[in-house]
């Protein structure tokens, strides 16, 4: 009875970290009808896609307070699209709307990188999206050091698992974080650097380029060359 015990409370558990998953890279509901069935199915079968490694980290980290954030957020934003993306876009930290819906890019700079990935011949589920910092920092401020040396590990891990041919690094936060470089991101865009054997274009923040809406053409100049890399 014990050993019964014990096994349901196993699965119990495994189902709790399953949908704590799913809720935090932005699943609201499900979607039960016969083609996604035939998807999931799917999974396991002859495929590299394998989102359990990913869910662990998330669920790890579910009431993480490695610092000061964790007082003020509504929900962690882990990161949400393919875990087996080639490509994977790294922004600075989730907003308002991100902190609400558990989901990153989901506000005003979302929807313009939406539209760059789109572009790109691309979509949001294809490829894979995540920031330097995980929690919402009050009043959209810039993440601080002690938050970026906070959360950097699982980001780390995450990019680890995924191990994208192309990684984007949404400006200067992101950009200098990973390249571990305090170069301005006008400097560093525009060509590949190497993050850990993966190939790491920084370009301006989406959110840059709606205050500067003339630099957007610097930014798909760096994405053609994205998409070049990936067509090899
Ligand atoms: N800006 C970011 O850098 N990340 C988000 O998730 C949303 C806006």
């Amino acid at each position: 009875m014990r050993v019964f015990a014990k096994q349901f409370n196993n699965t119990l558990a495994d189902i709790k970290a399953s949908l704590c998953y799913y809720a935090q890279t932005g699943c609201h509901g499900f979607d039960c009808s016969k083609d996604s069935l035939a998807i999931i199915n799917g999974w396991g079968k002859n495929s590299r896609i394998d989102s359990e490694p990913l869910m662990t980290i998330c669920s790890k980290i579910a009431n993480c307070r490695g610092c000061k954030l964790w007082q003020e957020r509504k929900n962690i934003v882990f990161g949400a699209g393919n875990p087996d993306a080639r490509l994977v876009f790294v922004g600075e930290a989730p907003g308002q709307k991100e902190d609400l819906l558990g989901e990153p890019f989901v506000g005003q700079a979302g929807q313009l990188l939406t539209k760059i990935i789109e572009a790109m011949q691309f979509s949001r589920k294809s490829v894979y999206l995540c920031n330097i910092i995980k929690c919402r920092p009050s009043g959209n401020r810039n993440p601080e050091i002690d938050e970026i040396q906070a959360c950097l590990p699982f980001l780390e891990q995450q990019l680890n698992i995924i191990k994208p041919r192309v990684i984007v690094g949404l400006g200067k936060f992101a950009s200098q974080t990973l390249l571990g470089t305090d170069s301005a991101i006008s400097r560093l865009r525009g060509h590949f650097h190497d993050y850990h054997g993966i190939l790491f274009m920084p370009t301006y923040h989406p959110a840059f380029l709606l205050r500067n809406p003339a630099r957007k053409k610097d930014v798909w100049e760096d994405m053609q060359k994205v998409m070049k890399k990936l067509k090899n």
